[in-house]
Order: C-alpha cells, then sequence, then structure tokens
C-alpha cells in the first residue's frame, strides 16, 4: 500500500524545522590575539581559506560566453569566465607568462575577444587557454601557446551564485554546504535579482562579523526595532548546529514575543507596508499581537499567487519567520519570505585589523511586478535597475538600517578585542554558534597549509 506521506515529492520541499543533534564543544578560549595577531592571519590565509568554497560574483552578471567576474581575496584574484561552451570555469587571474595580473576589471566582457595581458600581450581564450604571444618562434623550449594556460580550480554554481574553490581536491559543492543547498533551494534564489551591492572596508577583523551573525543575543540592544516585530529572545528561537559546520537560527517573525512591553502601533507601524501589500487588517490583534503572526501567514498563503508569488515551496513559517544560515567560514544567508540579505566578511589581504564586508540584498520580485517595496531595506526597489557596487568607509556607506548597526559595533569591539584588558569571552549558551565557529575555525587552522 503506498503511503501518500511517503510519496516522494518533485522539485523543492520546505525548510525541514528538524533540530541538529548538539556537537560537542571544546572550552578553548576566544583570545583577543585572534583577531589581530598577524601570525593567525598567515594561517587562516595558508591553511583556512584555501580549502573553503567562496563566492566570486552572481551568475546574472555573465550570462554570455566571454562575459567574466573577478574577486579579490586575499592576495589572489580570482577570474570567472563563461566560455563558448556556455560553461563558467574559475581561473587564477595570473598571467603565465611571468605573474602579470591579467584582468583588472571587476566585470566585464571579452565580446568575442580574448583576454590579453597589459605586460607582454600574451592572449587567452575564454576557456582559459593560452592562443597567442608575440615571437612565438623564439621560445627555444617550444610554443608556451597551448601550455601554459590560465591555472583552473574547481568551481561551480548554486542559487545563482558563482562560486569557486582552491582546493583541487575540494569536495563537491553541494555536499560542502549539507545541510543548506537541501533547506534554501525553494528560495529559488538564482530568480533574484541583486537590488543592493554594498561593500564597507572596516577596522575590525573578519570575524567579528561572522561571530556577529552566529548570534542574536545582541538584537534587543543594537537593533532595538526588531522588538516589535519578531521574537528574538533564545526561548522562541531554534538554533542548530551542523556537522558540517554551517549553523542555523530560525526566529519567528510576523509580530513580537511574549516579551515585548511596547504597544501595538509600534509593531503596525514597522509593518505598515507589509500590511497594505498584504492588504491585511491589523485591528483584530491590537489586544492580542500573539495571533498576528499565523494571520499573515494565513492572509500571505490566500493572496501569495494573486500577488505572483509562488509559495508552494515554503512552510506557513516561511511566510514571516526569519531563517538565517551562517555559511562557514564567512558568509551569511539570512532568509526573508521576498529576499536574502546575504553577507560577508573577506579579510584584508596584509591587515588582520581590517575587513571588506559585502552586504547584498536579493529580492525576489513577484511576477508581473516591477517596482516593490522592500520591507527588509526600507527602500523601494526596481526590476530593471541593475545594482551599482558602493564601496567606502564604514560610516560612508550604508549597507541599509539593520546592518548598519552591526557595521557600527565591529569597530568598537576590534578596539577593545585589542586591548590589554580583555580576558576572553565569557558567553551565554544561545552563544554557542560562536564557540562551534571558532572550534571549526581551529581544526582547519591546524591542518596546515594547502
Ligand atoms: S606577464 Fe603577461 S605577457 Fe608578460
Ligand atoms: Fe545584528
Amino acid at each position: 500500500m503506498t503511503d501518500i506521506l511517503e510519496t516522494p515529492v518533485a522539485g523543492p520541499r520546505p525548510i525541514p524545522r528538524t533540530k541538529a543533534p548538539e556537537p560537542e564543544l571544546t572550552d578553548n578560549p576566544i583570545s583577543g590575539d585572534r583577531y589581530y595577531s598577524k601570525e593567525f592571519a598567515a594561517k587562516e590565509w595558508d591553511s583556512l581559506f584555501p580549502r573553503m568554497w567562496q563566492v566570486a560574483g552572481r551568475v546574472d552578471q555573465i550570462p554570455e560566453p566571454g562575459d567574466y567576474v573577478t574577486y579579490e581575496i586575499g592576495r589572489d584574484s580570482v577570474l570567472c569566465v563563461r566560455g563558448e561552451d556556455t560553461k563558467v570555469r574559475a581561473f587564477y587571474n595570473v598571467c603565465q607568462h611571468r605573474g602579470n595580473r591579467l584582468v583588472t576589471a571587476e566585470v566585464g566582457s571579452l565580446a568575442g575577444g580574448e583576454f590579453q595581458c597589459a605586460y607582454h600581450g600574451w592572449r587567452f581564450g575564454d576557456e582559459g587557454r593560452l592562443n597567442w604571444v608575440p615571437d612565438e618562434e623564439d621560445f627555444v623550449q617550444g610554443s608556451p601557446c597551448g601550455k601554459r594556460n590560465l591555472i583552473e580550480m574547481p568551481s561551480d554554481t548554486w542559487a545563482g551564485f558563482i562560486w569557486f574553490n582552491m582546493d583541487p581536491d575540494a569536495k563537491p559543492l553541494r555536499e560542502w554546504l549539507d545541510p543548506v543547498a537541501d533547506h534554501l533551494d525553494g528560495y529559488r534564489m538564482e530568480n533574484m535579482k541583486r537590488t543592493h551591492w554594498v561593500t564597507v572596508v572596516g577596522d575590525f577583523n573578519w570575524k567579528c562579523v561572522q561571530d556577529n551573525f552566529n548570534e542574536s543575543y545582541h538584537l534587543p540592544f543594537v537593533h532595538p526595532q526588531t522588538l516589535s516585530t519578531m521574537n528574538e529572545h533564545h526561548s522562541g528561537c531554534q538554533f542548530d548546529l551542523y556537522e558540517s559546520g554551517h549553523c542555523r537560527m530560525m526566529m519567528p517573525g510576523g509580530g513580537p514575543g511574549p516579551q515585548f512591553r511596547g504597544n501595538a502601533d509600534r509593531t503596525f507601524k514597522s509593518f505598515a507596508q507589509d500590511f497594505e501589500f498584504w492588504e491585511f487588517d491589523a485591528e483584530p490583534y491590537r489586544e492580542d499581537l500573539s495571533g498576528l503572526r499565523v494571520a499573515l501567514q494565513q492572509r500571505k498563503r490566500e493572496l501569495g499567487a494573486a500577488k505572483g508569488y509562488d509559495f508552494s515551496s515554503y512552510s506557513d513559517e516561511q511566510l514571516t519567520d526569519h531563517y538565517h544560515y551562517t555559511i562557514f567560514p564567512n558568509i551569511s544567508f539570512s532568509m526573508k519570505p521576498d529576499g536574502c540579505i546575504w553577507l560577508r566578511g573577506t579579510p584584508h589581504p596584509t591587515d588582520p585589523e581590517k575587513c571588506i564586508f559585502d552586504m547584498w540584498y536579493l529580492t525576489q520580485f513577484p511576477e508581473g511586478v516591477s517596482e516593490y517595496y522592500s520591507n527588509s531595506m526600507k527602500d523601494f526597489v526596481s526590476i530593471d535597475y541593475q545594482a551599482e557596487h558602493e564601496t567606502g568607509l564604514a560610516g560612508e556607506v550604508s549597507c541599509g538600517p539593520g546592518i548598519d548597526q552591526d557595521v557600527a559595533i565591529w569597530n568598537t569591539q576590534h578596539a577593545g578585542l585589542r586591548s590589554r584588558g580583555y580576558r576572553g569571552e565569557y558567553m551565554p549558551l544561545q552563544e554557542r554558534r560562536i564557540k562551534y565557529y571558532h572550534d571549526n575555525l581551529d581544526r582547519y587552522v591546524g591542518m596546515g597549509p594547502l
């Protein structure tokens, strides 16, 4: 007899809410020098980053053969290019003649041409082959063409991102991402548009970023506005620490938690645009906000298709809640029903006391809608407008109302971590993802150079 529950479902499914078993954590201290010592930073570069899957850009930046993006990580630059065969490949952005950086643009197109090194003119095709050199007959050791090709590394695409890994023996991307890719497939991020692209250079170590996104203990103080719209208290959230080193936090949204002491006006004001879009009357919940979340879920379910959304792969919780995933060691996906805040802290190539922090907002536009109010960014976004890359120092460029508050804290935290008066962390259980993160860092750093 076939049980309907056992019938495999094709395509992406709602995110399972199963709690991951708690891993064992060490009691090694998280010392301040991890954040500023050049020796520790050198170990991270030698042993950690070359083994990690990293993101070079968005697939929709390179739709045609010959389109390319570059991404600088540490002392390396990675060149990702779509070949004539439509495959995306990742190469070290290094000319194989005498080492000049081959491409300096962040994004571009060969448009039928070749990469030509600015130093002595060697030319490489979009599949990395060295096609032409000046004075080919002068190479007594034999022509370098077809031989001194660009150095390729493993690469892949998932969720509309271009990924690469410097480890030639890296495990496949999906396996590495386990179980995150399975969980997030349903958001169809490959259809999302990058509507904000901001890079902040700040005076803090890159791990301050990931530490911060690995806990929600700071929300009432750094982001007091969240109290009226989500249940940020740890008792209402679930934290999962996966074997792969990645973590998850599920935080109920669509209304405040029981600890909220404010009035309904605050909540209604924060959700005003959302309520308007969903034609939702919140008044019946004024006296008791606890029913708001489920009512909002039902409303979105009822009106989803009419508003241009396909919510068939979402659970009801995904329609209101915050699903936050930290990808080891430096990326976060903060999922919203209509988008994703994508966050990354990249170490500065030479100074561990500086970080290159990226915030991308990816918007899921409803079908047929070209102008949309993003509640997360508190901003109107347009599907026809390709986000420009904004770069600046902390405080000069904005990552949106919530993330700017985090950036401000990293500067002051780093200053404190550097102090002789810092004695190491002392954390509540709800911050255990940070402990797990540092335990995993130690594991990789201890492996030695790749
Ligand atoms: S270093 Fe590139 S052609 Fe000489
Ligand atoms: Fe925060």
